[in-house]
C-alpha cells in the first residue's frame, strides 16, 4: 500500500527520501516519486513507474533534484492505473506538491468545483484535488498550514498527506485522518513518514500523529495542531533497529521471517508465563474485570489474521468459551445481534488494516463494550484504540505474505484462551500442560524448519501445475486455508482449501493426476476420518502430499508422499503444521521465479477499503 516520506534539513534530503521509499517497498506499490524545493525555490519533481530502482535511475538522469525540503511516495493504484502521470507527488501550478495515502471519497465533487474555478488536471487520481484545493487557499492569502487545514476540512475519506509549497520553502506540513503518519525527530532536522520503518536509518525518536492532527515541520521544529489548536504529543523511542529490517544472508525476507519464528514466538511468550501459569497482567491492568465479564468472544480480522481467528474459535470452544469469527469486511456491513457481554477481539499484524479498523468502529457503535487487539505494531491505530492489547512480538514483517505474524498471533490466541478458559473451568493442570507446550514451541519450530530441504524437492512437482488442493480437519482446516493462501499469493498457482470431509460434496470432481492434493494430517482424534478422505483422493488417481507424524501410520507410495513432522501435542499442533506449508509455498515461488517478497497486486498493509 502507498508510503509517504518527507524531510526538512539543512542538507540535501533526496538520499534520505529515497532510502525511506526503499524501506517502504515491502508494503507493495507500483510507482514512486520525489519532489524537492531546490535552492532556486522551485519544486523539482521526478516520478517513475515500477520499482524504486526505476525512480533512482530517473533521478540519475537529467537535472537530479537536490534540496533541504521534500516529499516522496510509493503509490499503490486505487484511482487511475499505475502511470507516471498518476504517480505522486502531485503538483499544482509549480507552487504546491502533495503526497497522499488513502482515498478521497468526494473527489468528483471537488474536481468539478475546481474545474469551474479554472483549474486543469493532469492525472486520474483523487489526490490531485487535494493539491488543487491547497493552491486555491494559498491564492486567497493563507499560509501553508492553514491552507492545508481548510483543505482537510473539505475532504471526505481516510487519508494521510504530506505537503510542501514554494510559499514557505523551509516547511513541510503533514495531516492524518484514518491513515497512519509519524514525525521523526533529530537535532536540527525533522521527517515525516507513514511508517516508522521508513525513517529508522535516520532516527528512533518519533511523534505519532493522532487522527485529525496537522503537523507543521521545519528544521528541528515540530508543531502539532488539533482542530487548529496547538497540542503536545508524546515522543516515542522506537525499539526498531535499522538491522531488524535488513535481509542479512537470506535470499528473501519471507524466508528470513519463516526462520525467525522460533525467536518470534519465544519473544511473544517472554514475560507472560511462569513455569506453569499464564501471567494475566500480560493483557494490561484492566484485563481481569473484562475477562470476568466476558460471556462471548467475537473475533474479526482479514486474510491470514482471519485464519488465526478460525483456529482460535476451535481452541476456545474446546474449553467452553463461546466464540464466533468473521471477516472484518463482512462484519462491518451487516446487521448484528450483539450477544451480551461480548469481548470483541481484533487480530491484525499491521493494526492499520482499514476493514478491521472500520469493523471495530462499527462494533463499538453496535454496543460491543470492549475491544482486545492482537497486533504486531505497537503504534498502530488498532492498538491505540483498544481496551486490552496483547502484542505479538514478531518484529517487523517485511515480506508481504504473513508468516511469523501468523504463528505469533496463534501463540497470543493461546494465551487469551488460557485467560478466558480459567473463567470457564480450565483446571490448573490443563493450564500447566498448555503452558509447557507453549514453552516447547521454539524447539518444535526449529524441528519443523528441518524439513526445508525435503520440501524444496517436493516443490518441484508444483512448478508446472495450475491448481492445488489443500485438505485439513478441525483446527487444521484453517491451516490448510493458510497454506493455500500462501501458495496462491506468492506462486500465483490457484489453490483452494477444503475441510477434508467436504471433498465428496463437490471438489472431488477436480481431482486427477494434475492436481496436487496437500493434506495436513496430524496424529489427532480426526486422523482416521482424514485417512478416509485421503483414500477418496487416491481412488480417483490423485497425487497426495501428506504432512503427518510417523505414528499416524500413513505410508508413502507412488501416489502419496509423506513429509514427516515431529510428534507434537494437539494444543500447539496448528502452529507447527503451518511452518512446512509456508516453506512449500516459498520453494514453489522460488522455482517459479516470482517476486516473493512483493507479490503482484498485493500490499503489506491494506489501509484502504
Ligand atoms: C496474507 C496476508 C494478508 C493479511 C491481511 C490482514 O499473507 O498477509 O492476508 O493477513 O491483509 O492484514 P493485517 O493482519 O495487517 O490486518
Amino acid at each position: 500500500m502507498c508510503g509517504i516520506v518527507g524531510a526538512v534539513a539543512n542538507r540535501d534530503i533526496v538520499p534520505i527520501l529515497v532510502d525511506g521509499l526503499r524501506r517502504l517497498e515491502y508494503r507493495g506499490y507500483d510507482s514512486s516519486g520525489v519532489a524537492v524545493i531546490e535552492a532556486s525555490q522551485a519544486i523539482n519533481r521526478v516520478r517513475a513507474v515500477g520499482k524504486v530502482a526505476e525512480l533512482e535511475s530517473a533521478l540519475r538522469k537529467g537535472s537530479a533534484p537536490t534540496g533541504g525540503t521534500g516529499i516522496a511516495h510509493t503509490r499503490w493504484a486505487t484511482h487511475g492505473r499505475p502511470s507516471e502521470s498518476n504517480a505522486h507527488p502531485h503538483m499544482c501550478r509549480q507552487r504546491v506538491a502533495v503526497v497522499c495515502n488513502g482515498i478521497i471519497e468526494n473527489h468528483d465533487q471537488l474536481r468539478s468545483e475546481q474545474i469551474s474555478a479554472g483549474y486543469e488536471f493532469s492525472s486520474e487520481t483523487d489526490t490531485e484535488v487535494i493539491v488543487t484545493e491547497i493552491h486555491r487557499h494559498l491564492e486567497q492569502g493563507l499560509e501553508l498550514r492553514p491552507a492545508v487545514q481548510r483543505t482537510v476540512e473539505a475532504l471526505e475519506g481516510a487519508f494521510a498527506i504530506g505537503v510542501i509549497a514554494t510559499d514557505q520553502p523551509d516547511r513541510l506540513v503533514g495531516a492524518r485522518r484514518g491513515s497512519p503518519l509519524v514525525i521523526g525527530l533529530k537535532d536540527g532536522e525533522a521527517f515525516l513518514a507513514s511508517d516508522m520503518a521508513a525513517l529508522i536509518a535516520v532516527t528512533q525518536r518519533f511523534i505519532i500523529l493522532e487522527d485529525g492532527d496537522i503537523a507543521e515541520i521545519s528544521c528541528g521544529n515540530v508543531s502539532v495542531y488539533d482542530d487548529g489548536r496547538p497540542v503536545q504529543r508524546p515522543i516515542h523511542i522506537s525499539p526498531l533497529s535499522a538491522d531488524a529490517v535488513e535481509l542479512g544472508n537470506y535470499r528473501h525476507y519471507m524466508l528470513k521471517e519463516i526462520y525467525e519464528q522460533g525467536r518470534a514466538v519465544a519473544d511473544t511468550l517472554e514475560g507472560r508465563l511462569t513455569t506453569n501459569r499464564l501471567l494475566e497482567a500480560a493483557f494490561g491492568p484492566d484485563s481481569g474485570p473484562i475477562f470476568d465479564a466476558t460471556k462471548f468472544v467475537q473475533i474479526i480480522a482479514c486474510g491470514t489474521s482471519y485464519y488465526a481467528g478460525l483456529v482460535a474459535r476451535i481452541w476456545f470452544e474446546a474449553h467452553g468459551i463461546p466464540c464466533d469469527v468473521e471477516i472484518a469486511s463482512e462484519f462491518r456491513y451487516r446487521a448484528h445481534v450483539v450477544p451480551d457481554d461480548t469481548l470483541l477481539v481484533a487480530i491484525s499484524q499491521s493494526g492499520e488494516t482499514a476493514d478491521t479498523l472500520a469493523a471495530v468502529q462499527e462494533a463499538k457503535r453496535l454496543g460491543y463494550r470492549y475491544c482486545a487487539a492482537i497486533c504486531n505494531v505497537p503504534e498502530s491505530a488498532l492498538v491505540r484504540g483498544a481496551d486490552l492489547v496483547l502484542m505479538t512480538h514478531a518484529g517487523p514483517e517485511i515480506g508481504v505474505a504473513s508468516t511469523k505474524a501468523f504463528t505469533t498471533q496463534l501463540t497470543a490466541l493461546l494465551l487469551l484462551m488460557i485467560a478466558l478458559g480459567r473463567r470457564y473451568g480450565m483446571s490448573a493442570d490443563t493450564e500447566a500442560k498448555i503452558v509447557a507446550e507453549l514453552r516447547s514451541l521454539p524447539v518444535k519450530i526449529e524441528q519443523a524448519l528441518r524439513l526445508d530441504t525435503e520440501i524444496a524437492q517436493i516443490a518441484e512437482q508444483f512448478a508446472d501445475k495450475q491448481h492445488a488442493l489443500f485438505l485439513g480437519r478441525g483446527a487444521h482446516f484453517p491451516i490448510a486455508l493458510e497454506g493455500a493462501l500462501k501458495l496462491k499469493e506468492i506462486s500465483y498457482i490457484h489453490a483452494e482449501a477444503y475441510p477434508a470431509g467436504e471433498l465428496k460434496h463437490g471438489p472431488l470432481a477436480l481431482v486427477d493426476a494434475n492436481m496436487p492434493v496437500v493434506a495436513v494430517a496430524p496424529n489427532n482424534q480426526l486422523l482416521e476420518k482424514l485417512k478416509s478422505n485421503i483414500h477418496e483422493v487416491r481412488a480417483r488417481g490423485g497425487k497426495l502430499i501428506v504432512f503427518t507424524e510417523a505414528a499416524a501410520g500413513i505410508d508413502a507410495d507412488s501416489d502419496l508422499q509423506v513429509l514427516p513432522v515431529a510428534p507434537v501435542d494437539d494444543s500447539i499442533s496448528p502452529i507447527i503444521y503451518s511452518i512446512p506449508l509456508q516453506l512449500l509455498a516459498y520453494h514453489v515461488a522460488v522455482i517459479k521465479g516470482t517476486d516473493i517478497d512483493k507479490p503482484r497486486n498485493l500490499a503489506k498493509s491494506v489501509t484502504v477499503e
